[in-house]
């Protein structure tokens, strides 16, 4: 995964919709393996300047997907006061937040996620080509291993830590639930925020995770702080990792087999009154901080219907209580409206604007 957030730097409306006006062609050419426009990297001449920066052109595809979202911010300006939604509004700090301003928020990000990294890599550098004098990057991550199973057809992967993640998440295949808790139903917008219906919001939380600490924790804890069993990823009191989790379940000794303050009992919807998101993370590892540890950590990516009724509330519960934030650190915080898929002789200029 490589993700970028861009501060645009025009002032000119029509600049920003003619940029991505410009950025769907290539968006879509590059998901089908094409160079980024025509012409390419060297289709014109000795003489022209490559409309391709060249470092994917003997790659296949690579399941390349592009997905962009504007952060609140954007609607500040060239007269789209009242395009934003209501639901687009900043996230409030929650406890233990330790967010660097430098890898927060951003008028537009851009996501894109492929096979090989080089694709990825080479799609958002060519977008932010395109953009040359209209965005300036902001700040930037990538990512590796998606963390979070998101279909049924997926083993489910493990994060840093080692466990399994992503087993109680929202499945592509439950379409029930995806309407109910990721996508935007048309009722939820109205006027001229209705072009967001059938997009959703991406919260990203750049999270570092303490992973020496963590390494010289016992099994027993490690899985305590979860509540889950480390190979297989099942409930602990259970035995398989998909089986229905039972919180009431005891241990031996009468204590409850998944702790109060674990993070599924605590992130689990029956905590917080039927909330639900879709988590979409990957693993990074930024090189070393200098005293000795890996800068490493989870690069939380979640979609969903509204993020003030759903990650708020999710992420409170867990900032008040989690075992796990004695391991982790939240470094960085964004939110964005992603619209809504397009179809044939739509941009994402004239969808905005
Ligand atoms: C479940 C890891 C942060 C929400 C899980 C599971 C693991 C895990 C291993 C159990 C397997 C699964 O069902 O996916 C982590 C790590 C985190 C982190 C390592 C930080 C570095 C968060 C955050 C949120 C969150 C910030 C949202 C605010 C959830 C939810 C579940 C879950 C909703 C499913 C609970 C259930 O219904 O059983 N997480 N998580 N996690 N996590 Fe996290």
């Amino acid at each position: 995964m490589h993700f970028v957030a861009l501060d645009v730097t025009t002032e000119s409306a029509d600049e920003l919709r003619e940029m991505l006006t410009a950025w769907t062609r290539a968006a879509e050419r590059m998901t089908y393996g094409a160079e980024a426009a025509p012409g390419g990297a060297v289709g014109l001449g000795p003489y022209g300047v490559p409309t391709d920066t060249g470092e994917a052109l003997d790659l296949p595809p690579s399941n390349l997907t592009i997905t962009i979202g504007y952060g609140p911010t954007l609607f500040e300006r060239f007269g789209l006061e009242a395009r934003r939604p209501d639901a687009l509004e900043e996230l409030p700090g929650f406890m233990g937040d330790d967010l660097d301003p430098a890898t927060s928020g951003g008028d537009i990000c851009i996501q894109a996620c492929a096979d090989d990294p080089q694709v990825a890599v080479h799609a958002v550098r060519n977008l932010i080509r395109l953009g040359f004098g209209v965005v300036s990057v902001r700040w930037s991550q990538l990512g590796f291993g998606r963390t979070s199973s998101t279909s049924s057809s997926q083993a489910t992967p493990r994060n840093l830590f080692g466990f399994k993640d992503g087993t109680a998440n929202i499945m592509a295949e439950d379409t029930a639930a995806l309407d109910e808790h990721v996508w935007v139903a048309p009722s939820d917008v109205s006027g001229e925020a209705a072009w967001m219906a059938g997009g959703s919001y991406l919260v990203a939380r750049r999270i570092r995770m303490h992973i020496e600490v963590w390494d010289r924790t016992n099994l027993q804890e490690q899985q305590d702080i979860f509540g889950r069993g480390k190979l297989k990823g099942e409930p602990l009191g259970g035995t398989d990792e998909f089986e229905t989790i039972d919180f009431a379940a005891k241990r031996m000794d009468g204590e409850p087999a998944i702790p109060m303050v674990a993070h599924v009992r605590l992130a689990h919807s029956s905590n917080l009154g039927g909330v639900r998101i879709l988590r979409r993370g990957y693993n990074f590892t930024d090189g070393s901080d200098g005293q000795g540890h890996l800068n490493a950590g989870l690069f939380f990516i979640a979609f969903m219907r509204d993020a003030h009724k759903q990650f708020v509330p999710m992420q409170r519960a867990l900032a008040a209580k989690d075992v796990l934030n004695e391991y982790i650190e939240h470094t960085g915080s964004a939110l964005f409206a992603c619209p809504p898929g397009l179809g044939p002789d739509e941009d994402w200029g004239t969808q905005l604007f």
